[in-house]
């Protein structure tokens, strides 16, 4: 396929809400293209490229803030009620402004649970979880808003700093055995990767409102630990079984073992042209171990 750069650079300012994990590596990277990148976060801190933004006690950002943004990533998960935080706090004042693209990190979560299945964004969603209502509204309220925004549907997310390695080092991890369980990540890098991918060859690639970010290789948790102790040269603790470790399962920790399915990246891997830095999670953790 022939790729016609739109070239992402000095001209374009990313606002990056919600700067936790996935929105600081983006913003990181985006600066290194030469863009400028403000960040939000809920308080205040010492970077200057950074500001308050807090739905939760009506702290908007100042207008200067928005003074030639061209492109807003939100990185913010649902508030209590079930409604975006950004859209509640900043519907109209983004709708002022000549927004070029908006992107909205958003989770598998809304597919539910398919046994098992592979999950595609051609599919219904289904969302079982509370949690995922909550998201899908906020999916809908993005797309009803009128701006030019393109949802991502993202896995379990890690990287450096965020891995099964801390999971471990914090003595926090729990070997569970459940059969036939798969879950699916990616790496955070890949997150920002593919959504600069996609911006950059915009005029050239048919535009799909909703896509998939996940490695190509769903798994059982199990095989991830192993793999991270195997690196580290200690034994595995013995795996306990799903039935009889639920109970001490926080429930949060439990609800991610209620539900089983494989997310497809065939629409941004082999449709769009996407190609991932970390394949799976073997290349993405070997990244982890040497960077945490
Ligand atoms: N972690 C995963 O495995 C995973 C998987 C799939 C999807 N997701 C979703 O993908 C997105 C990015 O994930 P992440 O793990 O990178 O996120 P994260 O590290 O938890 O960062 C979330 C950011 O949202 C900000 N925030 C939260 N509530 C807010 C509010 N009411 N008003 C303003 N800002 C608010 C936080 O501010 P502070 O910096 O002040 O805390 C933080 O910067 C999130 O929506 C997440 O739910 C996560």
């Amino acid at each position: 396929m022939k790729m016609h750069a739109s070239s992402l650079g000095n001209k374009n300012k990313f606002l990056i809400l919600g700067c936790g994990f996935s929105g600081s590596f983006f913003a990181k990277t985006i600066r290194q293209l030469g863009c400028t990148a403000l960040t939000s976060s809920r308080s205040e801190n010492k970077d200057p490229n950074s500001f308050v933004f807090n739905s939760e006690n009506s702290i908007v950002p100042n207008e200067k803030i928005f003074d030639g943004v061209t492109h807003i990533l939100s990185c913010i998960p649902p508030d209590k009620n079930g409604n975006d935080p950004v859209l509640v706090s900043l519907k109209n004042k983004l709708k002022s402004i000549p927004l070029e693209w908006v992107g909205y990190l958003s989770t598998t979560g809304v597919y539910g649970n398919t046994k098992g299945d592979w999950v595609f964004e051609t599919d219904q969603p289904n969302p079982f979880q509370e949690r995922s209502h909550k998201r899908l509204n906020c999916e809908k309220e993005w797309i009803e808003s009128g701006l030019p925004v393109q949802i991502f549907r993202l896995p379990g997310i890690y990287g450096p700093g965020r891995s099964t390695f801390e999971t471990i080092r914090n003595k926090k991890i729990r070997v569970i055995s459940k059969k036939n369980q798969i879950f699916s990540r990616i790496h955070v890098a890949d997150i920002t990767n593919a959504i600069i991918y996609l911006l950059q060859n915009k005029n050239s690639l048919k535009f799909h409102q909703i896509i998939n970010i996940a490695d190509d290789n769903p798994c059982s948790q199990i095989e991830v630990i192993q793999y991270c102790y195997d690196l580290l040269g200690l034994k595995m603790p013995k795996p306990i079984l799903f039935e009889d470790a639920k109970e001490k399962l926080s429930p949060i920790a439990k609800s991610f073992w209620m539900e089983n399915r494989k997310v497809s990246n065939k629409l941004l891997c082999e449709t769009l042209g996407y190609k991932l830095i970390y394949k799976n999670y073997k290349i993405g953790l070997k990244n982890c171990f040497l960077n945490s």
